[in-house]
């Protein structure tokens, strides 16, 4: 057991700056990304909490041009039917968005659950089975923190059909999308969400999400 660690003021401070900057991020630079970043951010994700440590995140990466390319014919499918959802000004607002940086980011991974995991034997699920999703869910946000502290940029892409997404990661029949991360370096840093910054959403206050019973 290795001795437990002092986080000190000066670590709380960045920390919070980790969170307060990092961006899902849909600009990326054409530069590589040294592999060796990417395995440093699935080994933290891999630490991530999991519903009975049943660690049920599977990662693949996408880099095949083709393979690469379905995906981005999926969203480019997904996307169209998505802006079919809305009307006047709203849609002409959502068809100016940028929603994922899929041709430029230099990695890809989408993220699966495996719904026929054994490991954990099932505790904590039986009442709420979903919680093996979240606990991808956990690892996906691990994932993007480790990403951010080294100064990558992550972007989550759902607007995607989950069976192509499966088919092109030659998914085993349990597992589920969860995720599909474009990774890289960002065009540039900011503190506030691009929908935000966009007019599309804004942030609430904490309050707001908060009561007491
Ligand atoms: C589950 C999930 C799915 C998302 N899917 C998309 C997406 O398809 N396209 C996109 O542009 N952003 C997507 N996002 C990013 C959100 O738009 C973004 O997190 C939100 O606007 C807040 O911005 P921030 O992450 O920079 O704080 C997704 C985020 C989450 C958590």
């Amino acid at each position: 057991m290795t001795e437990s660690p002092d986080f000190s003021d000066n670590f709380v401070k960045k920390f919070n700056e980790l969170i307060a900057w990092r961006r899902d991020v849909r600009r990326f630079r054409a530069d590589a990304i040294p592999a060796s970043l990417v395995e440093d951010c699935l080994r933290l994700a891999n630490l991530s909490p999991s519903v009975g440590l049943s660690q049920p995140w599977r990662f693949v990466r996408v880099r095949s041009a083709e393979a690469r390319q379905e995906v981005i014919s999926s969203f480019e499918t997904c996307n169209r039917d998505a802006l079919e959802t809305y009307e006047g000004e709203k849609r002409t607002h959502y068809a100016r968005l940028k929603l994922e940086g899929l041709k430029e980011a230099p990695v890809h991974l989408a993220v699966f659950c495996d719904t026929g995991t054994l490991q954990g034997s099932r505790l904590g699920r039986l009442t709420m089975p979903e919680m093996l999703h979240y606990s991808v869910v956990t690892a996906v946000h691990t994932f993007w923190l480790a990403a951010r502290a080294r100064g990558l940029g992550v972007g989550w892409v759902s607007i995607l059909d989950p069976d192509a997404i499966a088919k092109v990661c030659q998914a085993h029949a349990d597992w589920r999308l969860v995720a599909y991360l474009c990774i890289g370096w960002p065009m540039q840093d900011a503190d506030t969400p691009e929908l935000q910054s966009a007019g599309w959403e804004h942030r609430r206050l904490p309050d707001d999400f908060l009561t007491t019973v």
